[in-house]
C-alpha cells in the first residue's frame, strides 16, 4: 500500500483532499523500531507526533519500583504523541514497541500547520482526545469500583473486542501479553493476575496456548464483572 492511501485511513486524515493527503505524505517520514525499544520517556521533549504504519506501541508510566500502568495500546493507523504538540508540555508517558514496529513521524510545525488548514481534522483530534479521556475515565471507575476479579474480567472482554471465533467458539485474544503487562493494564500484582488465570482456567471460563488466551464461556466471564 502507498503512503498515501495508507495516511487516508488514518481518523486523523479522513477529511483532507487528496491534495492535502499527497501534501501530507511528502512531509512524513517513516522510522523503524525493535520489539522493546523505548521510543521516548515520560518528560522528554516532544517535537513530533506518530502514526503507526505496523506493530503496537503501549503507553505507560513507570514508577520508581519498577512497576508499570499500561494507559493505552495502538496499532495500526493510530496516532499518538499529539498532547505535547498542542499544549508544548513534555511527553505525558512513555512510548514502548510491544512489536517491531515501523512508524510515520510528522514535524510538530507540519502537524500544527495542517490542524491549522483543516477544521474538520481539528474536529477529528478533539473527538480522539474527547474518546481517550473518557476509556481512562472508566479505567479510574474500575480501578476505584471493581475488585481485581471483576477488572480482569472486563479487560479481558475488551481485548477480545470482535476476533472471529474458532470451529469450537473460543474467542482468542490475538495480541501475546505477557502476566506482567496484563497486571499494568488492571493496576494489580503480576501474581494476582497469575492466580485469577488459573481459577478462571479451572473454572472453564478461559483456556491458555502460551501467552495468548481463549475465552471459552464469555457469559460467565460478564457475569463477574460487577
Ligand atoms: P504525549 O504526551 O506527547 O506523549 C505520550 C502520548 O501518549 C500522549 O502524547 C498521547 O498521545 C498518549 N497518551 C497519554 N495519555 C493517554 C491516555 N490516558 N490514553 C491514551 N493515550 C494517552
Amino acid at each position: 500500500m502507498d503512503p498515501e492511501e495508507f495516511l487516508r485511513q488514518v481518523s486523523l486524515f479522513h477529511s483532507l483532499s487528496p491534495e492535502d493527503i499527497e501534501r501530507l505524505s511528502s512531509s512524513v517520514r517513516t522510522q523503524s523500531l525493535k520489539k522493546g525499544e523505548v521510543l521516548f520517556h515520560k518528560g522528554s521533549e516532544g517535537t513530533v507526533l506518530y502514526i503507526i504504519k505496523k506493530g503496537r506501541v503501549k503507553i505507560l508510566l513507570p514508577s520508581r519500583s519498577g512497576d508499570e500502568v499500561i494507559l493505552a495500546i495502538f496499532s495500526e493507523t493510530d496516532f499518538f504523541g499529539e498532547m505535547a504538540l498542542l499544549d508544548g508540555i513534555p511527553r505525558s508517558a512513555d512510548a514502548v514497541a510491544m512489536e517491531d514496529c515501523e512508524l510515520f513521524v510528522l514535524d510538530r510545525s507540519d502537524f500544527l500547520t495542517f490542524l491549522m488548514e483543516n477544521r474538520n481534522a481539528v474536529k477529528s483530534i478533539l473527538a480522539s482526545l474527547s474518546m481517550r479521556l473518557r476509556k481512562t475515565d472508566d479505567h479510574l471507575e474500575d480501578t476505584c469500583f471493581l475488585n481485581i476479579s471483576g477488572r480482569f474480567a472486563k479487560k479481558l472482554l475488551e481485548l477480545v473486542g470482535t476476533s472471529d471465533p474458532e470451529d469450537d467458539g473460543t474467542l482468542f485474544i490475538d495480541l501475546a501479553l505477557t502476566q506482567s503487562e496484563l497486571a499494568s493494564m488492571i493496576g494489580a500484582t503480576r501474581e494476582s493476575v497469575n492466580k485469577e488465570l488459573r481459577l478462571l482456567r479451572e473454572k472453564g471460563l478461559i483456556t491458555t496456548v502460551g501467552k495468548r488466551i481463549g475465552i471459552v464461556n464469555m457469559e460467565r466471564l460478564r457475569r463477574r464483572v460487577h
